[in-house]
């Protein structure tokens, strides 16, 4: 069965009646999603569009497994989790350098050869992680997010997964992207190619983006994800709050703003060091 097939027959199994050699079924969808044969989103026309169908399948996981305790090095004492979510152990042959300490790849997600996973951090399943991607200390990769080629995601850096709602686009961070330790993507927001978020950036679904260079305010609109353009450079900053309480008070509420596009500048202040890699 090619990838497509894989996953058309898994969704006609009731999963919580599925016997051995459809759950087989899904330990192949696994592989397929490892390989980068099958993605949780796809890029057509520059739209991002996802595939609800793996979504599902993954889903269809979670209900078909039992909690087992599944032992399996490096986790000397074992772990304890659903039977149909293995974690990955790494071969040479993948190219993937994880460094011990904390860290887990669950299987189901692609991370391509060149990619460092610095401890403590966690890669979902249905996550895509391209070549040469640098994810350091305390990095979350949500479930189905999609992170380009030669990102760098800095210390702390959350990205939500987005597995429900089924049809929702998971965060999308394409190539070449900067993102500064600290910050947190959530909700299906697309960061475009070279875009750099400085240090604590916060973006969701419900946080508007303010271009000073453009004059415009990003939003996202039902169906349609936040975008950060290519090359902005997003970092953090406030506005006003609405309303005579918020006058009375000066509240202010946390805004990003785009201050410049990327400038040589801009390259000094996030190249990555060649000799890490
Ligand atoms: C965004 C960043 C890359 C700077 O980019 P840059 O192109 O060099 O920016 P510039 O220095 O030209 O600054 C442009 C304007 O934005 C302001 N600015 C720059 N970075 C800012 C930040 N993070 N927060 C708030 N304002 C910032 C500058 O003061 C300047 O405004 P001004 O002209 O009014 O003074 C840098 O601030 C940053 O956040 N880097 C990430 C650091 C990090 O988290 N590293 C993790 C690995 S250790």
């Amino acid at each position: 069965m090619n990838p497509d097939e894989v996953v058309r027959a898994l969704l006609e199994i009731d999963p919580t009646h599925a016997v051995e050699t459809e759950r087989d079924m899904f330990l192949e969808f696994l592989s397929c999603l490892r390989r980068g044969e099958l993605r949780a989103a796809e890029k057509r026309e520059n739209a991002w569009i996802s595939n609800t169908d793996v979504k599902k399948a993954i889903l269809w996981g979670f209900r078909a497994g039992v909690l087992v305790n599944i032992q399996t090095p490096p986790f000397d004492r074992g772990y304890t989790d659903k039977d149909t979510l293995p974690v990955r152990i790494p071969t040479v042959e993948e190219g993937i350098r994880m460094v011990p300490g904390g860290s887990s790849i669950r299987d189901g997600s692609y991370v391509a050869p060149g990619v460092i996973v610095m401890p403590p951090s966690y890669i979902n399943i249905g996550a895509y992680v391209d070549e040469n991607t640098l994810v350091d200390s305390h990095v979350l990769i949500g479930s189905c997010a999609q992170v380009g080629k030669r990102v760098h995601l800095s210390a702390a850096v959350q990205i939500g997964g987005v597995l429900e709602p089924i049809g929702a686009t998971p965060v999308v961070i394409e190539d070449d992207v900067m993102v500064g330790g600290n910050c947190g993507i959530y909700e299906g927001v697309v960061v475009r190619k070279r875009a750099v978020l400085g240090t604590g950036v916060i973006l969701n679904a419900s946080i508007p983006v303010y271009d000073l260079v453009n004059g415009t305010i990003l939003r996202s609109a039902p169906g349609a994800p936040l975008e950060i353009p290519e090359g902005a450079v997003v970092v953090q900053g406030s506005r006003p709050a609405r309303g005579s309480h918020a006058e009375t008070w000066r509240v202010h509420l946390y805004t990003p703003v785009i201050v410049k596009y990327r400038d040589e500048r801009t390259d000094a202040a996030t190249a990555l060091e060649e000799s890490l890699r």
